[in-house]
């Protein structure tokens, strides 16, 4: 993933796929040229990287010239283009093949056109090495056409946004989420979760999404995949994954426009974790860490036994079942540790101290994310 102004973008295409898709542009067009000498126009700035290495391949004697238009602010294509850098030889009866980097809505297109209207040359073709087929609105033949892209706003190659980027050799896509900052949040029972979870969605503007609570609210309102939930946990099931993936799913895009989230209780499996990878990735973002809490057994238990005096939890109230509690955790954040620290997403954050100092240790490892 790269990041250029104030946009990310992620891999598109690579350097070894650009150099295979241009060769086969070069040996249909050299095969198509016979024996003329052709004279290659590149369209500036974007093709110069797209020409140099179009040229480089070509097997046989060629010219190479440019023109120069300006069509693009930003992200958006502009009706307006201006010529720069016109025509500067004599092109009659020469065999011109037009180099573009990308066609988009045609307008850069339709100028070019313009600008050959008037020269006589003997035979006009267009290549470009990428095409938006549902961004065009033109008729114009596109006779060469490395390749087809969805309309979506790349870099790289040639290509920039906002100047950015042009130097990098292989193809970045713009993600149409930006980043977000997505925590796993673990913690024995007792570590105090709840509490810093709180903390963390003020301060990072996260949504929380506690797996519990969303099969609590599915439930009792009865959706579609609570019912759905429902039916297995009446026989005594375990809700398969994709039911609970589709709810978090549902999660996510209620809050289409967070900042990022913090998942509790969920992934629970390695199989869980990589269908939470999975669903962020669909969402062209990422699990950006797991974060657990740590805190030493005997202090948990200390904990707890405290808190069951007050809280009237059974759970709380009998040792025995809280020292079986954490045993259980260990076993089953076990495998997420390793699943996410392969990734080197873990990060153990030490649970013992005040509210305040767990906070602020907590901070010190988002900041860096
Ligand atoms: P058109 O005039 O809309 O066909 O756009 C053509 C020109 O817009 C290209 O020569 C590029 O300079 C620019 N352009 C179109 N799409 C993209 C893109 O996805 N990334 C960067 N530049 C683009
Ligand atoms: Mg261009």
């Amino acid at each position: 993933m790269i990041k250029l102004h104030d946009l990310h973008f992620k891999t598109f295409i690579t350097e070894q796929e650009l150099d295979r898709i241009v060769q086969r542009m070069v040996d249909e067009i050299a095969n198509d040229m016979k024996d003329e000498i052709p004279v290659f126009v590149g369209i500036l700035n974007g093709s110069f990287m797209f020409v140099s290495d179009f040229v480089k391949k070509y097997p046989k004697p060629c010219e190479v010239t440019f023109i120069k238009l300006a069509s693009y602010e930003g992200l958006k294509s502009s009706e307006d283009i201006q010529r720069l850098i016109g025509l500067t030889q004599d092109l009659s009866g020469r065999k011109v093949v037009i180099l573009e980097d990308i066609i988009d809505t045609g307008n850069t297109l339709e100028e070019v056109h313009r600008i050959f209207e008037n020269e006589a040359v003997g035979d006009l073709k267009i290549a470009t090495l990428f095409y938006k087929p549902e961004a065009y609105k033109k008729d114009f033949i596109l006779h060469y056409v490395g390749q087809e892209i969805p309309n979506k706003f790349i870099v790289g190659y040639g290509l920039d946004y906002n100047e950015l980027g042009r130097d990098l050799p292989a193809i970045y896509q713009l993600k149409t989420t930006q980043y977000m900052t997505n925590l796993v949040l673990f913690g024995p029972p007792g570590a105090g979760k709840g509490t810093q979870a709180e903390f963390l969605k003020e301060t990072y503007n996260l949504v929380h999404i506690s797996t519990g609570d969303v099969f609590r609210f599915n439930i009792k309102n009865e959706t579609a995949l609570g019912m759905l939930a429902k039916s297995y946990m009446d026989k005594g099931q375990l809700v398969p994954d994709q039911v609970t993936i589709d709810m978090l799913n549902a999660e996510v895009e209620k809050n289409a426009g967070a900042k990022g989230f913090i998942f509790d209780g969920f992934p629970r499996t390695n199989a869980q974790a990589e269908a939470l990878d999975q669903l962020m990735d669909s969402k062209d973002s990422q699990i950006n860490a797991m974060i657990a809490l740590e805190v030493d057994d005997e202090v948990l238990v200390q904990r707890l036994l405290v808190r069951g005096k007050t809280s009237g939890r059974k759970d709380d109230a009998d040792e025995t079942i809280i020292r079986s509690r954490i045993t259980e955790y260990y076993k089953k954040t076990a495998i997420l540790k390793d699943y996410y620290s392969a990734q080197d997403k873990y990060h153990g954050v030490d649970g013992v101290g005040s509210i305040d100092e767990i906070t602020k240790r907590l901070n010190k490892v988002i900041d860096k994310l």
